[in-house]
């Protein structure tokens, strides 16, 4: 028997907002579904002209595996646009993938979603659009923000013939496996109450997406599904984060105890690395927003447990820092210290919320000279991350930074090298050559405890590791 939805052609989808999801979500879209055409619009020219830059470098993400699928549907049935009229009106399905940060003042300030962009392109369809619109919240909103855009949607429809129907599709990619994550996802949640709306969605993905892995769900579970996988992921990170620390003072070894832990197939080894805190730009906002829901609803005890990951991560990032000035003698004022890896993880060239700032700014107020070295972070990016502190302008500097492009100038006459952010290259760095550049003695502190540091202390250089205890020590 066929489906009466069966029949129903969507033939122009678009997408609000040309960022970290929208880009490669609608790229992987465009890819799978030869017969849609895609547009991608957003209000930042600079951002849309470098998605349509011809040098495939230049593209305002780097992913593994992305500039090879923007080569192949770029201007055939992908466009990136800064035309919000054409791009809407056109549209028989509208994504929207814009920002949603934190609210830095007012009501909520810290904790409440900032929902002004949202708010703004439900407007912006509202006028624009024409006929039925299926309006998919992409974004990560608070739960109940479907009842916010179908009042602002359903407001301009009076007296229009237009209609909408809302559904709530939250993006599960990770920034460095974005394309991975979006061609073989794990599961596609769909939240909705328009039956027709969730089919018409769901046969897109099913392009490239087993029917047994499309979830469908009421709006609500839907949304607030979005915010609970990202607590819960990051729920793992702290946990572990807080045992790095006790492992270090037992002289146990976090490696050991997460792989010992990670065996329980009820447990699982995912997401159970220790590192310097989890950055990148949504684990904070989404359980900070979680926490401003949780009070919302008089839930003060859930806020409280779930505010915690927030607090322990904080309290790693700086407990190393404090490491790292504890060992180079409790001063790093004028010293040079080389940070290696400035994304908030590898793979990416996204910044957003790295720990390697947040060390760095400790540091810098410490009167350290950095010297940061990143596979892919780009200069421009560093002076907006590190603004408020100077560049380095020779050696009487004290808290300054300086990119370098080498490691090699990035290591010369360095006092300690910080790995922060775990790139691959780094695994491969020859350190008899970088023990003989350093300045003695030198320290070579691992955040992410993926170098060999036998292999560095055998050239002659201090090794700390984060988790790594010392079993000898009597405590
Ligand atoms: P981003 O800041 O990279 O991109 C958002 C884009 O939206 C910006 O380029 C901005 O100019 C544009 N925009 C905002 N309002 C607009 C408007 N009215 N008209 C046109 N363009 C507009 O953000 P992102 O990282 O892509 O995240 C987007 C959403 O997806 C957030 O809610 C985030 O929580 C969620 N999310 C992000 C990731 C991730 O890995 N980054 C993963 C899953 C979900
Ligand atoms: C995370 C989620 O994994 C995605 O499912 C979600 O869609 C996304 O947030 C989002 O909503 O934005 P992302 O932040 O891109 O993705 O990257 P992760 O791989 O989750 O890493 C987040 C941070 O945790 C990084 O700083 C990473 O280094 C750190 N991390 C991760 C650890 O310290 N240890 C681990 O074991 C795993």
């Amino acid at each position: 028997m066929t489906n009466k939805l069966d029949s129903i052609q969507i033939s122009n989808i678009c997408c609000i907002g040309a960022g970290y999801v929208g880009g490669p979500t609608m790229a992987v879209i465009a890819d799978k579904c030869s017969d849609i055409r895609v547009t991608v619009v957003d209000m930042n020219l600079k951002r849309i002209n470098s998605w349509n830059d011809e040098n495939l470098d230049q593209i305002p993400i780097f992913e593994p595996g992305l500039k090879e699928i923007i080569q192949r549907t770029r201007n055939k049935n992908l466009f990136f646009t800064d035309n919000m009229e054409d791009s809407i009106k056109n549209a028989d399905i509208i994504f929207i993938s814009v920002n949603t940060p934190i609210k830095k003042t007012g009501l909520g300030a810290g904790f409440a979603s900032d929902l002004k962009w949202v708010e703004k392109c439900s407007r912006q369809i509202g006028e624009m659009a024409t006929g039925h619109t299926i309006v998919v919240e992409k974004s990560t909103l608070p739960v109940r923000t479907a009842k916010v855009i179908k009042e602002i949607l359903f407001s301009s429809a009076l007296n229009n013939k237009k209609t909408f129907s809302i559904l709530s599709n939250p993006e599960f990619l990770a920034e460095g496996t974005a394309v991975n994550d979006l061609v073989n996802p794990d599961r596609v949640l769909i939240g909705g109450e328009d039956e027709n709306a969730i089919e018409v969605l769901s046969k897109i993905y099913r392009n490239w997406v087993a029917s047994q892995k499309i979830l469908t769900t009421n709006l609500w579970s839907s949304e607030l599904s979005k915010l609970v996988a990202n607590a819960f992921l990051a729920q793992r990170v702290s946990s572990i984060n807080s045992i790095s620390a006790l492992c270090e003072a037992t002289g146990a070894n976090v490696k050991e105890v997460s792989n010992a832990v990670g065996l329980d197939k009820r447990i699982g080894n995912k997401f159970l690395n220790s590192g310097p805190g989890f950055g990148g730009s949504c684990f904070k906002k989404d359980i900070l927003n979680l926490v401003y829901l949780c009070r919302f609803f008089n839930l003060d005890e859930v806020a409280d447990f779930w505010y915690q990951i927030v607090l322990i991560n904080d309290w790693q990032q700086k407990r190393i820092y404090e490491v790292i000035v504890r060992k180079l003698f409790g001063n790093v004022s004028g010293k040079v210290i080389t940070i290696l890896g400035f994304a908030f993880k590898s793979n990416t060239n996204d910044t957003r919320e790295s720990p390697a700032i947040k060390i760095a700014n400790y540091l810098l107020v410490e009167g350290a000279n950095l010297r940061i070295h990143d596979p892919k972070v780009s200069y421009e990016q560093i002076s907006i991350d590190l603004k408020g502190f100077q560049e380095y302008k020779g050696d009487e500097s004290i808290g300054s930074w300086q990119q370098c492009l080498k490691i090699s100038d990035a290591v010369r006459d360095s006092d300690a090298i910080v790995l922060a952010t775990e790139w691959e290259d780094y695994n491969k760095l020859d350190w008899g050559e970088i023990s003989s550049l350093m300045k003695t003695p030198g320290w070579v502190f691992d955040t992410r405890k993926t170098l060999n540091g036998k292999e560095i202390k055998n050239n002659g250089l201090k090794y700390w590791g984060l988790g790594e205890g010392d079993e000898k020590k009597e405590v």
